[in-house]
């Protein structure tokens, strides 16, 4: 089979160093090893990487992120393609092919880092676009070493060693969802570190997002209060970048080092079928020494 010609690849920066684009590369052929390579090491420098303009048929997509680590299943099955388990689908068409006015998951419009609710979260996630909306279903994503970095010496001294509680469980039913006993006895709670070292670059990163519920040690009210004022700092529009999905992009963000969310649009008159796989990570966020 065909694969790309590795001369035609180029790199385009988002805003600093945070986020990438692919230029002048096909993934939805085999990919040259030299050109998996070069994505891998842009991917892990930058923490997002876009392309743009693909054709990406569920299969192909799961081997393209096949090139950068092994896929996950997700505990919430009910989102799966029944054909392609490692397919999470996020879609608002009714059976008849139209808008249903049903939004396929409001936890998406919180910000969040995906499967953090793991001992071990995932590593990334790459979302394809096979419709988007004309105007809204956005999606944002905030830089966390940024965010970490700007952060004065006392804070940074203060929230090294703090540890944070997250449960799938909770961040659920505050977006208005059930799970079933048999999926909520998968995912018990789980603590992480508040400060992480980002495994790619050494850098420090700040892990937290809704399905963070507390930290371990403070009592309630003051553990939310810390709650917000993170977040509000990380989701500062100087950290953030909002990608205006087009159908054919491909975006894979980086989970140990990123949040997202979701932005509204309107479920009754606009399509949007996403689709994602999620990559496994390799070893539980680790605090700096
Ligand atoms: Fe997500």
């Amino acid at each position: 089979m065909a694969t790309v010609l590795r001369e035609k690849l180029a790199f385009r920066p988002l805003r600093g160093d945070f986020g990438v684009e692919a230029m002048g590369v096909d993934i939805s052929r085999p990919l040259d090893p030299g050109v998996a390579r070069e994505m891998r090491e842009a991917f892990g420098r930058h923490r997002l990487l876009i392309v743009r303009g693909q054709d990406l048929p569920p299969d192909a997509h799961v081997d393209f992120t096949r090139a950068f680590g092994e896929l996950e299943e997700h505990v919430l099955n009910e989102y799966h393609k029944l054909q392609h388990p490692l397919i999470f689908e996020l879609s608002n068409i009714g059976p008849d092919g139209k808008p249903n006015a049903v939004h396929p998951d409001r936890g998406t419009l919180f910000w969040h880092t995906d499967a953090t609710w793991r001992r071990i979260p995932a590593m990334a996630t790459a979302l394809y676009a096979e419709r988007a909306p004309s105007q809204g279903g956005h999606t944002m994503f905030a830089d966390m070493i940024g965010a970490y970095e700007a952060l004065g010496k006392a804070e940074k001294e203060r929230y090294r060693g703090m540890r944070v509680v997250h449960d799938l469980n909770i961040s659920r039913l505050k977006a208005g969802y059930q799970m079933t006993q048999a999926q909520i006895d998968q995912v018990p709670p789980i603590e992480h570190p508040l400060v992480a070292v980002h495994p790619p670059t050494g850098r420090l990163t700040l892990l937290l997002g809704s399905h963070g519920q507390e930290f371990v040690g403070l009592p309630p009210l003051e553990s939310r209060g810390l709650f917000e004022r993170i977040m509000n700092h990380c989701t500062e529009p100087r950290f953030v970048y909002e990608h205006v999905w087009k159908p054919g992009d491909l975006v894979m963000w980086d989970n140990r080092a990123t949040m997202h969310r979701a932005t509204e649009y309107d479920v009754a008159l606009e399509p949007r079928v996403v689709r994602r796989t999620v990559i496994k990570g390799e070893a539980a966020p680790v605090a700096p020494a």
